[in-house]
């Protein structure tokens, strides 16, 4: 029997770890041992992905969060050494590109377990953002790269990966895996449909919470003043992150309608699928958007998710006010006639867990 540990903390992480920890079930030789570090603790940002996606309960939750990024990513190492010094896996799994993503593999690189990167050779290109960081550090101590994208696999190349021992493989996006799985389901069980009186209306999707965009205060305030202007025609649902909550209140910038709080994933799905274009600054979304053939409107300068951009599904837009009242003007409700494949066919989780129980062999 093989042991695999896996490491999560911040909500995408949830919905990307779900997808594998359901096909890792039907593999009997291989055991999974889950990790919280409790990077992200609130019930509606945590507890609910577990519930509604059914991902086994952590055996460890090392609650560690609230803290800069250095104190962080610090006190998870400190607390994820002795879970891997008495757990003793065959191989760490790590998602995406957050504190814990770094954090989970460099403790697990330090003693010498091999790692698996789960959306590996992602690039914004941009060093000032902490995801890119986390990305490109993770990557290089990983023993296995899976990657979404044809482009996630060039980025790698150009780095010089052909010539490192880690193994690529090109397998599509989990997230893709977990859309598919759970998008009847959430027709059934989603709440927030009558709770909000959406049913047959039209509404704007949106999601604020990078830090280029919350902490540049005239970044988050160009992006309040267009939403505000934008609202006075056809609705917007603002979740809120929590950070960019508190900021909100912190400078008095005020909205024209009301956040509400962030939502589990089967709300997530149905608003997804029924909204008329979706705008944010969240990788996941971007490409949720293109799943159920939505417009996506970028609130960033720049995407790792490029393939999105160039086949006419996504537009980069940044914050400033005029250009995306433009944007937003030319793509409501743009139909999609083709939707390209681009992220697999939906079991990226199942070649995965191949990959790696052939690794494990060796
Ligand atoms: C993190 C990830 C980001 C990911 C995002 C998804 C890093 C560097 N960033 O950003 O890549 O896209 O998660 O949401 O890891 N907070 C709460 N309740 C919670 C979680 C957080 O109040 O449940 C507060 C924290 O106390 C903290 C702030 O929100 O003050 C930021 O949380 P943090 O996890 O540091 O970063 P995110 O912005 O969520």
């Amino acid at each position: 029997m093989k042991k695999i540990l896996t490491i999560i903390g911040a909500r995408p992480q949830f919905v990307k770890a779900s997808a594998v920890s359901r096909a890792l079930k039907t593999f009997s030789h291989i055991n999974e041992v889950i990790v919280h570090t409790g990077q992200h603790y609130d019930p509606n940002m945590s507890e609910v992905f577990f519930r509604e996606m059914e991902i086994p309960k952590p055996r460890y939750n090392l609650e560690v969060n609230g803290a800069g990024h250095g104190v962080m990513t610090g006190r998870m190492l400190e607390k994820l050494e002795p879970v891997l010094l008495s757990e003793k896996p065959d191989l760490v799994m790590v998602y995406g590109d957050t504190n814990s993503t770094l954090a989970g593999a460099l403790t697990a690189r330090k003693l010498n377990i091999p790692v698996a990167h789960v959306e590996a050779g992602l690039r914004s290109f941009r060093m000032s953002m902490p995801e890119e960081v986390n990305r490109i550090l993770t990557d290089r101590i990983s023993d296995l790269l899976f990657c979404p994208t044809e482009q996630a696999v060039q980025n790698l190349n150009q780095e010089g990966y052909a010539g490192f021992p880690a193994q690529i493989h090109r397998v599509g996006d989990v997230m893709y895996d977990s859309a598919l799985f759970y998008s009847q389901l959430a027709e059934a069980r989603a709440s927030v449909f009558p709770a909000l009186g959406l049913s047959g209306k039209r509404y704007i999707l949106c999601t604020i919470h990078r830090q280029e965009n919350t902490d540049t205060i005239g970044n988050l305030k160009s992006l309040i003043a267009v939403l505000n202007t934008l609202n006075r025609e056809i609705p917007v649902v603002l979740p809120l992150h929590p950070r960019t909550r508190k900021i909100l209140q912190q400078n008095n910038i005020a909205t024209e309608f009301t956040p509400i709080e962030p939502v589990g994933y089967f709300d997530i799905l149905m608003l997804l699928k029924n909204a008329s274009i979706v705008m944010t600054d969240s990788g996941g979304m971007q490409k949720e958007a293109y799943f159920f053939g939505k417009y996506c409107l970028t609130l960033r300068e720049e995407t790792e998710w490029t393939e999105l951009v160039e086949n006419g599904y996504n537009q980069l837009v940044g914050t400033d006010p005029d250009t995306i009242e433009m944007a937003f003007r030319r793509n409501i409700q743009k139909p999609f006639s083709d939707l390209h494949k681009l992220y697999g066919e939906g079991n990226a989780s199942t070649q995965i867990i191949q990959i790696m129980a052939n690794y494990l062999k060796n």
